[in-house]
Protein backbone atom coordinates (compact mmCIF):
# COMPACT_ATOMS: atom_id res chain seq x y z
CA UNK A 1 0.00 0.00 0.00
CA UNK A 2 1.41 3.34 -1.14
CA UNK A 3 2.19 5.40 2.11
CA UNK A 4 0.34 8.87 2.86
CA UNK A 5 2.49 11.59 2.15
CA UNK A 6 0.84 14.11 4.03
CA UNK A 7 1.55 12.42 7.33
CA UNK A 8 5.42 12.57 7.84
CA UNK A 9 7.78 9.59 8.03
CA UNK A 10 10.08 11.26 10.82
CA UNK A 11 9.23 13.81 13.67
CA UNK A 12 11.88 15.50 15.35
CA UNK A 13 11.50 17.84 18.12
CA UNK A 14 13.09 20.15 20.31
CA UNK A 15 11.23 20.11 23.46
CA UNK A 16 12.05 23.32 25.03
CA UNK A 17 10.36 25.57 27.48
CA UNK A 18 10.17 23.13 30.73
CA UNK A 19 12.04 25.61 32.75
CA UNK A 20 9.56 28.34 32.15
CA UNK A 21 6.72 26.05 32.41
CA UNK A 22 7.97 25.15 35.75
CA UNK A 23 8.46 28.82 36.68
CA UNK A 24 4.72 30.04 35.62
CA UNK A 25 3.22 27.63 38.35
CA UNK A 26 6.31 28.96 40.58
CA UNK A 27 8.00 25.78 40.94
CA UNK A 28 11.44 24.28 40.80
CA UNK A 29 12.54 23.57 37.38
CA UNK A 30 13.01 19.80 37.79
CA UNK A 31 9.31 19.69 38.19
CA UNK A 32 9.29 21.09 34.71
CA UNK A 33 11.22 18.41 33.12
CA UNK A 34 9.38 16.10 35.07
CA UNK A 35 6.29 17.03 33.40
CA UNK A 36 8.18 16.73 30.08
CA UNK A 37 9.48 13.44 30.26
CA UNK A 38 5.04 12.34 31.04
CA UNK A 39 4.49 14.66 27.71
CA UNK A 40 6.59 12.41 26.11
CA UNK A 41 5.49 9.14 26.39
CA UNK A 42 1.40 10.57 25.78
CA UNK A 43 3.11 12.19 22.77
CA UNK A 44 4.82 8.27 21.78
CA UNK A 45 1.01 6.52 21.17
CA UNK A 46 -0.54 9.56 19.68
CA UNK A 47 2.37 10.26 16.99
CA UNK A 48 1.80 5.58 16.29
CA UNK A 49 -1.62 6.17 15.88
CA UNK A 50 -1.06 8.95 13.35
CA UNK A 51 1.32 6.70 10.84
CA UNK A 52 4.19 8.40 11.97
CA UNK A 53 7.24 5.48 11.97
CA UNK A 54 10.17 7.80 13.91
CA UNK A 55 10.11 10.23 16.66
CA UNK A 56 13.53 11.68 17.85
CA UNK A 57 13.70 14.02 20.58
CA UNK A 58 16.30 16.61 22.11
CA UNK A 59 16.40 15.98 25.65
CA UNK A 60 19.89 16.79 26.69
CA UNK A 61 22.39 18.81 24.38
CA UNK A 62 26.09 18.97 24.65
CA UNK A 63 25.49 22.54 26.00
CA UNK A 64 23.18 21.87 28.69
CA UNK A 65 26.22 20.85 30.80
CA UNK A 66 26.52 24.70 31.46
CA UNK A 67 23.43 24.97 33.43
CA UNK A 68 23.62 25.08 37.41
CA UNK A 69 24.64 21.58 38.61
CA UNK A 70 22.08 20.51 41.03
CA UNK A 71 19.58 21.25 37.30
CA UNK A 72 22.15 18.69 35.53
CA UNK A 73 22.22 16.25 37.92
CA UNK A 74 18.32 16.46 38.38
CA UNK A 75 18.15 15.76 34.64
CA UNK A 76 20.19 12.78 34.91
CA UNK A 77 18.48 11.52 37.87
CA UNK A 78 15.20 11.48 35.56
CA UNK A 79 16.38 8.86 33.42
CA UNK A 80 16.10 6.53 36.18
CA UNK A 81 12.86 7.89 37.16
CA UNK A 82 11.73 7.59 33.97
CA UNK A 83 12.98 3.92 32.96
CA UNK A 84 11.00 2.31 36.24
CA UNK A 85 8.05 4.36 35.59
CA UNK A 86 7.77 4.01 31.59
CA UNK A 87 10.10 1.48 30.51
CA UNK A 88 8.03 -1.75 30.69
CA UNK A 89 5.06 -0.17 29.35
CA UNK A 90 6.86 0.78 26.00
CA UNK A 91 8.68 -2.24 25.57
CA UNK A 92 4.90 -4.02 25.50
CA UNK A 93 3.35 -1.15 23.55
CA UNK A 94 6.08 -1.86 20.78
CA UNK A 95 8.43 1.35 21.14
CA UNK A 96 12.15 0.85 20.14
CA UNK A 97 13.98 2.90 21.78
CA UNK A 98 17.69 4.35 20.84
CA UNK A 99 19.64 6.74 22.86
CA UNK A 100 22.01 8.86 20.17
CA UNK A 101 25.13 11.18 21.82
CA UNK A 102 27.53 10.90 23.01
CA UNK A 103 28.36 7.85 25.82
CA UNK A 104 31.89 8.09 26.98
CA UNK A 105 31.09 11.74 29.36
CA UNK A 106 27.99 10.41 31.03
CA UNK A 107 27.90 8.14 33.75
CA UNK A 108 28.39 4.94 34.11
CA UNK A 109 24.64 4.22 35.16
CA UNK A 110 23.21 6.50 33.03
CA UNK A 111 25.05 3.75 30.28
CA UNK A 112 23.39 1.31 31.61
CA UNK A 113 19.95 2.67 31.83
CA UNK A 114 20.56 3.58 27.75
CA UNK A 115 21.69 -0.42 27.15
CA UNK A 116 18.66 -1.72 29.07
CA UNK A 117 16.46 0.82 27.15
CA UNK A 118 17.69 -0.50 24.04
CA UNK A 119 18.02 -4.30 24.48
CA UNK A 120 14.51 -4.52 25.92
CA UNK A 121 12.84 -2.77 23.24
CA UNK A 122 15.14 -3.70 19.95
CA UNK A 123 12.86 -5.98 18.30
CA UNK A 124 9.72 -3.92 18.59
CA UNK A 125 8.69 -2.63 15.11
CA UNK A 126 5.93 -0.14 16.07
CA UNK A 127 7.93 3.10 16.29
CA UNK A 128 10.96 4.14 16.34
CA UNK A 129 11.74 6.61 19.28
CA UNK A 130 15.09 8.16 19.44
CA UNK A 131 16.40 10.31 22.41
CA UNK A 132 19.19 12.39 22.02
CA UNK A 133 20.74 12.73 25.05
CA UNK A 134 24.29 14.59 25.84
CA UNK A 135 23.80 15.23 21.62
CA UNK A 136 25.08 18.21 19.20
CA UNK A 137 24.67 18.45 15.52
CA UNK A 138 28.44 18.94 15.65
CA UNK A 139 29.17 16.74 17.95
CA UNK A 140 27.90 14.07 15.04
CA UNK A 141 29.66 15.29 12.25
CA UNK A 142 33.03 15.26 13.97
CA UNK A 143 32.38 11.30 15.43
CA UNK A 144 31.36 10.60 12.06
CA UNK A 145 34.37 12.24 10.21
CA UNK A 146 36.49 10.43 13.36
CA UNK A 147 34.88 6.93 12.17
CA UNK A 148 35.23 7.25 9.00
CA UNK A 149 39.00 7.71 9.29
CA UNK A 150 39.16 5.02 11.43
CA UNK A 151 37.57 2.82 9.02
CA UNK A 152 40.20 3.21 6.87
CA UNK A 153 38.32 5.54 4.61
CA UNK A 154 40.23 7.48 2.06
CA UNK A 155 39.49 11.08 1.12
CA UNK A 156 38.15 10.00 -1.70
CA UNK A 157 35.46 7.89 -0.51
CA UNK A 158 33.93 10.24 1.74
CA UNK A 159 31.03 11.58 0.53
CA UNK A 160 27.20 12.23 1.62
CA UNK A 161 26.31 8.60 1.27
CA UNK A 162 29.46 7.43 3.13
CA UNK A 163 29.47 9.48 5.54
CA UNK A 164 25.82 9.39 5.73
CA UNK A 165 26.23 5.86 7.61
CA UNK A 166 28.87 6.96 10.52
CA UNK A 167 26.10 9.59 11.38
CA UNK A 168 24.47 8.74 14.84
CA UNK A 169 21.14 8.99 13.21
CA UNK A 170 22.07 5.99 10.58
CA UNK A 171 19.12 4.21 11.85
CA UNK A 172 16.38 6.43 10.81
CA UNK A 173 15.52 8.47 7.47
CA UNK A 174 16.19 12.02 7.68
CA UNK A 175 13.38 13.77 9.88
CA UNK A 176 10.20 15.55 7.69
CA UNK A 177 9.28 17.37 10.43
CA UNK A 178 11.14 19.44 12.69
CA UNK A 179 9.27 21.01 15.59
CA UNK A 180 10.53 23.39 18.27
CA UNK A 181 8.47 23.94 21.02
CA UNK A 182 9.04 26.99 23.76
CA UNK A 183 9.29 29.60 21.39
CA UNK A 184 12.72 30.18 20.48
CA UNK A 185 13.54 30.54 16.78
CA UNK A 186 16.50 28.04 16.46
CA UNK A 187 18.02 25.26 15.90
CA UNK A 188 20.55 24.84 19.33
CA UNK A 189 22.59 22.24 17.59
CA UNK A 190 20.11 19.51 16.74
CA UNK A 191 19.97 17.66 13.67
CA UNK A 192 22.09 19.52 11.69
CA UNK A 193 22.66 17.64 9.12
CA UNK A 194 19.92 15.38 9.13
CA UNK A 195 17.61 18.36 8.86
CA UNK A 196 18.96 20.02 5.82
CA UNK A 197 15.65 19.68 4.21
CA UNK A 198 13.19 18.88 6.89
CA UNK A 199 9.94 21.32 7.05
CA UNK A 200 10.14 23.31 10.64
CA UNK A 201 7.43 23.80 12.87
CA UNK A 202 7.95 26.63 15.72
CA UNK A 203 5.57 27.22 18.65
CA UNK A 204 5.22 28.96 21.72
CA UNK A 205 3.19 26.00 23.72
CA UNK A 206 5.80 25.15 26.43
CA UNK A 207 6.67 21.36 25.95
CA UNK A 208 5.13 19.62 28.69
CA UNK A 209 1.67 21.34 27.71
CA UNK A 210 2.59 19.88 24.11
CA UNK A 211 -0.48 17.10 23.68
CA UNK A 212 -2.54 15.76 20.71
CA UNK A 213 -4.02 19.16 19.53
CA UNK A 214 -0.55 20.91 19.17
CA UNK A 215 0.36 17.44 17.26
CA UNK A 216 -2.45 17.96 15.03
CA UNK A 217 -1.74 21.56 14.28
CA UNK A 218 1.89 20.89 13.49
CA UNK A 219 0.41 17.84 11.23
CA UNK A 220 -2.27 20.48 9.15
CA UNK A 221 0.96 22.69 8.77
CA UNK A 222 3.37 20.31 7.30
CA UNK A 223 0.53 18.69 5.40
CA UNK A 224 0.33 22.37 3.46
CA UNK A 225 3.84 22.55 2.78
CA UNK A 226 4.99 22.13 -0.82
CA UNK A 227 8.31 19.84 -0.65
CA UNK A 228 10.90 20.95 -3.44
CA UNK A 229 14.25 19.36 -2.45
CA UNK A 230 15.70 21.82 -4.51
CA UNK A 231 13.84 20.96 -8.01
CA UNK A 232 10.78 23.14 -9.02
CA UNK A 233 7.96 21.03 -8.09
CA UNK A 234 7.24 18.87 -5.62
CA UNK A 235 8.96 15.92 -4.98
CA UNK A 236 8.94 12.66 -2.71
CA UNK A 237 11.71 12.38 -0.04
CA UNK A 238 14.29 9.91 -1.30
CA UNK A 239 14.68 7.83 2.17
CA UNK A 240 17.51 5.51 3.28
CA UNK A 241 15.98 4.04 5.99
C1 LIG B 1 14.13 21.98 27.64
O1 LIG B 1 13.55 22.89 28.52
C2 LIG B 1 14.73 20.80 28.36
C3 LIG B 1 16.20 20.77 28.37
C4 LIG B 1 16.97 21.60 27.75
C5 LIG B 1 16.81 19.73 29.13
P1 LIG B 1 14.39 24.05 29.19
O2 LIG B 1 14.97 23.54 30.47
O3 LIG B 1 15.39 24.60 28.24
O4 LIG B 1 13.27 25.09 29.50
P2 LIG B 1 13.33 26.67 29.31
O5 LIG B 1 13.73 26.91 27.87
O6 LIG B 1 14.35 27.18 30.26
O7 LIG B 1 11.96 27.13 29.62
C1 LIG C 1 17.68 22.90 23.35
O1 LIG C 1 17.10 23.74 24.28
C2 LIG C 1 18.08 21.61 23.97
C3 LIG C 1 17.01 20.72 24.41
C4 LIG C 1 15.72 20.94 24.29
C5 LIG C 1 17.44 19.50 25.01
P1 LIG C 1 17.94 24.84 25.09
O2 LIG C 1 17.02 25.46 26.04
O3 LIG C 1 19.17 24.22 25.65
O4 LIG C 1 18.39 25.83 23.92
P2 LIG C 1 18.81 27.36 23.98
O5 LIG C 1 19.85 27.49 25.05
O6 LIG C 1 17.57 28.15 24.28
O7 LIG C 1 19.32 27.65 22.60
MG1 LIG D 1 15.31 26.07 26.86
Amino acid sequence: MQRDLSIPRHVAIVMDGNGRWAKKRFLPRFFGHKAGVDALVRLIDACSVRGISYLTVFAFSSENWKRPEDEVSGLMGLVAVAQAKYLAKMAKNGVRIVVVGERDTVSERLRKAWAEAEESTRHNTRITLSICFNYGGRWDMVQACRKAVAAGLKAEQIDEASLSRFMAMAHAPDPDLFIRTGGEVRISNFLLWQSAYSEFVFTDCLWPDFGEAELDAALADYAGRERRFGGVTPAVPVHAG
